[in-house]
């Protein structure tokens, strides 16, 4: 169970091997949290993230194998998480493929990140929501991004994908009103992790330390929308009301 200030207890975590889930784990491990269940797609990293966990301090640990271009397969993966971890006081959804501009010329490239980025996200929270109204509580945090807000040339296919997760995380969390089930969406800027290997820096930048400060705050204070940092929220707001032509000539 969630205790009074909204620290869980289990943690089933979609994207297990994510660096960024990684120092969420950590964060909340380091708190309360003992159960630990990480859905990933490779052995080896997901042993390297169970060992990290259980060198933290989780005592419970274990690992389940899904591909995220395997729909068919999300319904089964998050029973399987689900029964792994017991009860799961929260679900963080951490699974997500960055594109390039080298990507729009490639239809099965733009189709692989549309369904690790969206689809199978979309298909596997749907069930995870369904398992924690069964148990009548619990959270699920999903890592949306501020590219969602307003999607750029360099990165579109990942950032529509990011953009349809994260409203339809809003419109999950309005159907979930009243069953003890709440939904709360983290959007942080760039992050240096494996999957911005290689990036420039970019504005609104943080560290996986300061995304994972900010869940727990987050956790906490049951915010609906967690920005990182939390300028994000205005920056971005702005960047809505900026013209597509000056938009485009924006670096970043
Ligand atoms: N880093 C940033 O700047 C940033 C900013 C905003 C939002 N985010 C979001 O934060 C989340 C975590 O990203 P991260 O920065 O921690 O990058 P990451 O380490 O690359 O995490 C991405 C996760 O998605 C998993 N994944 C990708 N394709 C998969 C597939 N076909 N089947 C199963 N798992 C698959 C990866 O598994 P493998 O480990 O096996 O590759 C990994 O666990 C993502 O949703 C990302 O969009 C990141």
């Amino acid at each position: 169970m969630l205790d009074a200030f909204g620290q869980p207890q289990s943690v089933v975590v979609l994207g297990g091997t994510s660096d960024l889930a990684g120092a969420i784990v950590e964060a909340l491990v380091r708190r309360r949290c003992r159960t630990v269940v990480l859905a990933g797609r490779d052995d080896q990293r997901l042993g390297a993230a169970a060992t990290a966990a259980t060198a933290t301090g989780a005592q419970h640990v274990s690992t389940v194998r899904f591909d995220a271009l395997d729909i068919a397969g999300a319904v089964a993966t998050v029973d399987d998480a689900f029964d792994a971890a017991g009860a799961a006081d929260l679900v963080l959804l951490a699974v997500g493929v960055l594109s390039h501009e080298r990507d729009e010329l490639d239809p099965e490239r733009t189709a692989e990140v549309v369904t690790a980025t969206y689809s199978w996200p979309a298909t596997a929270l749907t069930r995870a929501a369904a398992r924690l109204r069964e148990q009548g509580y619990g959270r699920i945090v999903v890592l949306s991004s501020v590219a969602a807000m307003r999607v750029r040339r360099q990165n579109f296919v990942y950032a529509s994908a990011k953009a349809g997760l994260d409203a339809f995380s809003i419109g999950l969390s309005e159907a979930l009103r009243g069953t003890g089930v709440a939904v709360q969406i983290v959007r942080p800027g760039r992050v240096p992790t494996k999957m911005t290997e290689g990036l420039p820096s970019a504005p609104m930048s943080s560290t996986p330390g300061a995304v994972a400060d900010a869940v727990m705050a987050g956790l906490e204070s049951g915010a609906p929308v967690i920005w990182v940092p939390p300028a994000a929220r205005w920056a971005m707001g702005l960047a809505r009301l900026v013209p597509q032509a000056l938009w485009r000539r924006i670096p970043g």
